[in-house]
């Protein structure tokens, strides 16, 4: 039957300082965990078997999904104790894996069919495919060039800008035969796209690639985490289904402030008379007081922001103090319990 795996064990490290408290395939976007829109994307494609596999912070991220049935699939596990690499990962899932696989990092959004890349990888008879995306800025990212029938020449995982030549990168979406598995060393570590991938296309191997023209983002790093909270504010991507929906805010009197349709808030938030918020989420318990301005922005859970206050473009994590008048200017990012003094400026 055919699983999908879901690469959950990185550091998050360009995440720092949001994921010091919550490891990254659990941070909030839109207020729900990262990894629902994941599920949510595999069950599109009729898959409702899905291996997590874990390293860093793996209790929280099980003690959400548990065995998975509240959520409609059946959810298994690999954890390892020393990261193990990406391909490393997928080894370490070997028992559980019977048949074609679809591997996914955890850490991206995309409406792409899984349905049609898995006909695509069957057409081509490929040993893999791999889902690339052309970006305006492919800096950062592994390049994948291809011949004009989409077959794999070279796999070059972020190359010196100054070599950066093609736009198409992995889209971090891969279908693999399970052959690949004794390519990889059953232990120590090893990378999909530093070591696996560039070897098979060396070695001639079936290396496919299908372009989408969907959605996709990745929340690598705080530009990217916003980038992907802006592309479902404004509806370009959709919000999975999620048990606890987002209530509509309750606590406010619609004349008095200024929130704009885009905005999405947590029911349980707070927001005083003369504040505006603007294309921006507001996490459960928030309290904003008067004449605070959001715009651009995300502010985690149980987060006061005092009266005049401005927070644009920026990222404000769990329980932080914004003290009155105080100024955050784009780019900032607070990890949780952040005070800001009165007056400040970040
Ligand atoms: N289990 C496990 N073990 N998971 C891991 C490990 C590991 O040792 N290392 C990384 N991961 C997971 C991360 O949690 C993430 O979900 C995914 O594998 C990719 O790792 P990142 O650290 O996010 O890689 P990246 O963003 O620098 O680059 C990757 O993604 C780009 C697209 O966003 C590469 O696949 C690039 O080629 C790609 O373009
Ligand atoms: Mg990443």
């Amino acid at each position: 039957m055919i699983k999908a795996l879901v690469l959950a064990g990185g550091k998050g490290a360009r995440l720092r300082p949001l994921v010091l408290h919550i490891p990254k395939p659990i941070v909030p976007l839109a207020n729900i965990p990262f990894l629902f829109f994941q599920i949510d994307h595999i069950k599109k494609a009729g898959i409702t078997e899905v291996i997590l596999s874990l390293s860093y912070q793996p209790r929280k991220i099980i003690d959400i999904f548990g065995d998975g049935m509240n959520y409609g699939v059946t959810m298994r596990y690999t954890h390892e104790d020393l990261p193990r690499g990406t391909a490393g990962a997928f080894k370490a899932a070997e028992n559980l894996i019977d048949d074609t696989t679809i591997v996914l990092n955890g850490d991206v959004l995309t409406d792409t069919s899984l349905r049609d890349v898995l006909q695509y990888h069957r057409e081509k008879k490929a040993d893999a495919t791999i889902v690339i995306a052309r970006v305006m800025n492919p800096v950062g990212y592994g390049l994948v060039e291809t011949d004009a029938d989409g077959r794999v020449q070279r796999f070059t995982e972020k190359p010196p800008e100054d070599d950066v030549t093609g736009d198409t990168i992995n889209a971090g979406i891969y279908i693999l035969e399970r052959s690949i598995l004794d390519r990889i060393p059953a232990e120590g570590v090893q990378s999909f796209e530093r070591e696996l991938f560039p070897t098979m296309v060396q070695e001639g191997a079936r290396i496919y690639a299908y372009l989408t023209h969907g959605y996709w983002q990745d929340i690598g790093n705080p530009q990217k985490y916003l980038e992907a909270t802006f592309g479902i504010i404004s509806g370009r991507t959709k919000l999975p289904d999620y048990p606890q929906k987002a209530c509509p805010p309750n606590n406010w009197e619609k004349h008095q402030v200024s929130i704009d349709s885009f905005s999405i808030m947590d029911g349980k938030c707070v927001i005083k008379d003369g504040v505006a918020i603007e294309n921006s989420v507001l996490g459960e318990g928030c309290r904003i007081e008067e004449g605070a301005l959001i715009k651009d922005s995300v502010i985690w859970s149980g987060t006061r922001v005092l009266p005049n206050a401005r927070i644009e473009r920026a990222i404000v994590g769990r329980q932080c103090h914004i003290g009155e008048g105080a100024r955050l200017r784009p780019g900032t990012v607070l990890g949780d319990k952040s005070i800001i003094s009165d007056f400040s400026i970040i």
